[in-house]
C-alpha cells in the first residue's frame, strides 16, 4: 500500500516486486513498444539474471509479460545479461545478449521469437548455434558483453560492437556478419580509450545534424554525425564523430572524459542506457537505469531495487556539439490538475510556495528572466568540474545571480529539501556561464544514504534567452532537465517527513539579485496503469 511504500513511484517504470537494472533491446514492432530488462526474479539485490519483459502502445502504460530469457544453459548458467534488439531485413526481431557462465566468462548469444507473427514476441527461442561469440585471443573472458543493436553497412553485412576491455583500455570491439550467426573480428575496434576502464553498455547510432527526427541505426548518408555512449565510472559518456561504413572508421570530435568536454547523458544517477529508434513516430528514445541511494538492507525490506527513466526523445542539439534530451510527449496524458503564474519578481533571499498540486508526483516546468547579470560573480578559470562547484556553492549559499529554482519534495518546514537550482558566472565581460546543480544534502531526514550533490553546466546565454528547467517528481525520484534538455540530472531521494501529501514545493532565489519567473507551470501527475503479468491458462 502507499502508506508503508512512500517510496514507490507512480509514472516511472518499475516492476511489481524485486531487483531491476539496465533496460534490455527496447524497440518497437507491430504497433507493440517491448522493453525488456535485467531481472532478479527472486529477491532485491542483483542475481539469477533473466531478462523480464513487459509492453506498452504508448510507454506510459504497461503489461508485465512473462520473462523472455531465463538462464538455462551453461553458457549463461551465471545470467542472461544485457543486450539489444535488431529488426532484420525480414522484418523479423533478433535479440543478441550476453551469457556470463559459472566461471563469469562472458559469451554473446541470439535468441529469435518463436512466432514473429505475436506483436507481443512472447516466446523467444535460443539459438541452437549459440554461444556465438566466444571471448578468444587478446579479449578479456570476464570484461567482454553488451552487444548494441546491429547496424547494416553499404557491403550488406551486419555490424555490431561489444563492450570489453582490452590491456587496461576501454574498447568498442567490432564484428561483421551476413548471416547474423556467424560472426567475424575486425581488425580493429570500431574505438577505443586509454582514459577509461571497462566500457559497459555500448550504443552506437546516427544523429541528425539540423532535423528534428530521429533516425533509424542504420543510416549512414546525409547530414549525420554519429554518437557513441559506453556507461563507465557509474556514469552514461558519449561522444560524437564521423563515421565511414566502407572502412568502419569513427573520427571522434573529442574524447571520452576529456578535460572540458565530459560530455554526459545526464549528470545524475543514470547509467546502462540504451537506446531506439520509433519508427512509429520517427524519433530515437533512451532508456536508462536509475539505481536506489538506498542502502541494501532498505532494498530488501521495501522488496524492490531500481527504476527506468522516463523514456526520453533525443536529438542532437542546435549547437551540433552536444545531445539535447526530453521526455516522451506521450507523458504529458497524464497531467491532470494545473498551476500556473506568469511573470513573477523572486526577490532576493525570498521562498515562494506552489500550492494546490500532489508535489510528491507532480510535473513542472519554469524558466527564468535575469537582469542585472552585470553583477555576476567572476568564473575562475580552474573551476572545472561542475559537480565541486555546486558542492561547494551549495543552495542554502548566498550567491549573486542565484542560487535560484525549486525546492521539491520539501518538507513544510524546509528540515528536508531537494534543491534543483541555477547559479549564473561570468567568464569575459559579457560571456556567462550557468550552473546546474542537484542538492541532495538535505534531501532526507535518514541517515546511511548516498547524497551526493550533482552538477552540470547548462549552454544557455542568460544575456539572450532564459534559463528553462523541467523536473518530473516521483515519490523517490527527481528527474530534471535544464535549457529545454541540454542539460539532464536525476537524482533518487528518500524524505522522511516530505512523503505523499506531506510534500510541497518551492520556488527560490538565495542569490541578493532578484530573478523573474517568466512561466510557472505545474501539475499534478495521475498513476500510470500497470497491468499485471496473465498467467497463461492451462489447457481443460
Ligand atoms: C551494467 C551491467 C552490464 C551487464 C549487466 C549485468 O549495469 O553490469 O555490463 O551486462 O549489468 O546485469
Amino acid at each position: 500500500t502507499v502508506s508503508n511504500q512512500p517510496y514507490r513511484t507512480a509514472f516511472h517504470f518499475q516492476p511489481p516486486t524485486n531487483w531491476m537494472n539496465d533496460p534490455n533491446g527496447p524497440m518497437y514492432y507491430k504497433g507493440v513498444y517491448h522493453l525488456f530488462y535485467q531481472y532478479n526474479p527472486y529477491s532485491a539485490i542483483w542475481g539469477n539474471i533473466t531478462w523480464a519483459h513487459s509492453i506498452s502502445y504508448d510507454l506510459v502504460d504497461w503489461i508485465h509479460l512473462e520473462h523472455a530469457l531465463s538462464p538455462t544453459e551453461p553458457y549463461e548458467a551465471n545470467g542472461c545479461w544485457s543486450g539489444s534488439a535488431t529488426i532484420l531485413l525480414d522484418e523479423k526481431p533478433a535479440i543478441l545478449y550476453t551469457g556470463a557462465n559459472s566461471k563469469n566468462q562472458q559469451f554473446q548469444n541470439l535468441a529469435l521469437p518463436k512466432n514473429k507473427s505475436d506483436p507481443l514476441l512472447k516466446e523467444w527461442i535460443k539459438s541452437p548455434q549459440n554461444p556465438l561469440i566466444a571471448p578468444v585471443d587478446d579479449i578479456e573472458p570476464l570484461n567482454f558483453r553488451d552487444p548494441t543493436t546491429a547496424w547494416l553497412g553499404p557491403d550488406r553485412l551486419w555490424r555490431v560492437i561489444v563492450g570489453g576491455e582490452i590491456g587496461g583500455r576501454g574498447v568498442a570491439i567490432l564484428y561483421h556478419s551476413e548471416d547474423f550467426v556467424n560472426w567475424t573480428r575486425s581488425k580493429s575496434p570500431l574505438h577505443t580509450s586509454n582514459e577509461t576502464g571497462m566500457w559497459e553498455c555500448p550504443d552506437f547510432y546516427p544523429v541528425s545534424i539540423n532535423g528534428s527526427n530521429g533516425l533509424d541505426t542504420s543510416v549512414q548518408d546525409g547530414l549525420i554525425k554519429h554518437v557513441l555512449k559506453a556507461s563507465f565510472n557509474d556514469n552514461d559518456h558519449y561522444v560524437l564523430g564521423s563515421y565511414i561504413p566502407g572502412t568502419d572508421t569513427y573520427s571522434v570530435e573529442t574524447n571520452f572524459l576529456s578535460n572540458g568536454s565530459d560530455m554526459r547523458y545526464d549528470y545524475g544517477k543514470f547509467y546502462a542506457s540504451k537506446s531506439f529508434y520509433d519508427s512509429n513516430k520517427k524519433r530515437r528514445i533512451l532508456w536508462g537505469w536509475i539505481k536506489e541511494s538506498d542502502s541494501e538492507a532498505d532494498d530488501t525490506t521495501k522488496g524492490w531495487s531500481g527504476l527506468q527513466s522516463i523514456p526520453r526523445s533525443i536529438l542532437l542539439g542546435e549547437s551540433g556539439r552536444q545531445l539535447v534530451q526530453w521526455p516522451i510527449k506521450e507523458l504529458e496524458k497524464l497531467r491532470t490538475k494545473q498551476v500556473s503564474f506568469d511573470d513573477v519578481n523572486l526577490k532576493s533571499g525570498s521562498v515562494l510556495e506552489v500550492p494546490g498540486i500532489t508535489a510528491a508526483q507532480a510535473d513542472i516546468e519554469i524558466s527564468f528572466r535575469l537582469s542585472g547579470l552585470k553583477e555576476a560573480e567572476e568564473m575562475n578559470v580552474s573551476w572545472i568540474d561542475p559537480r565541486l562547484l555546486c558542492e561547494e556553492n551549495e543552495a542554502l549559499g548566498r550567491g549573486a545571480v542565484g542560487p535560484f529554482g525549486l525546492l521539491v519534495l520539501a518538507s513544510k518546514d524546509l528540515t528536508e529539501q531537494t534543491a534543483v537550482y541555477f547559479r549564473v558566472f561570468r567568464k569575459q565581460y559579457d560571456k556567462y556561464v550557468v550552473l546546474m546543480c542537484s542538492d541532495q544534502s538535505r534531501s532526507s531526514l535518514r541517515e546511511g544514504l548516498d547524497k551526493t550533490t550533482y552538477g552540470a553546466f547548462v549552454d544557455v546565454d542568460p544575456l539572450r534567452e532564459m534559463i528553462s528547467l523541467r523536473s518530473l517528481i516521483d515519490h523517490s525520484i527527481v528527474e530534471s532537465f535544464g535549457g529545454d534538455g541540454k542539460a539532464c540530472i536525476t537524482a533518487r531521494v528518500y524524505p522522511k517527513m516530505a512523503i505523499n501529501q506531506e510534500a510541497h514545493l518551492y520556488a527560490f532565489n538565495n542569490g541578493s539579485m532578484d530573478v523573474r519567473i517568466s512561466r510557472l507551470s505545474a501539475w499534478s501527475m495521475k498513476r500510470a496503469q500497470v497491468v499485471p503479468i496473465q498467467k497463461r491458462r492451462k489447457p481443460p
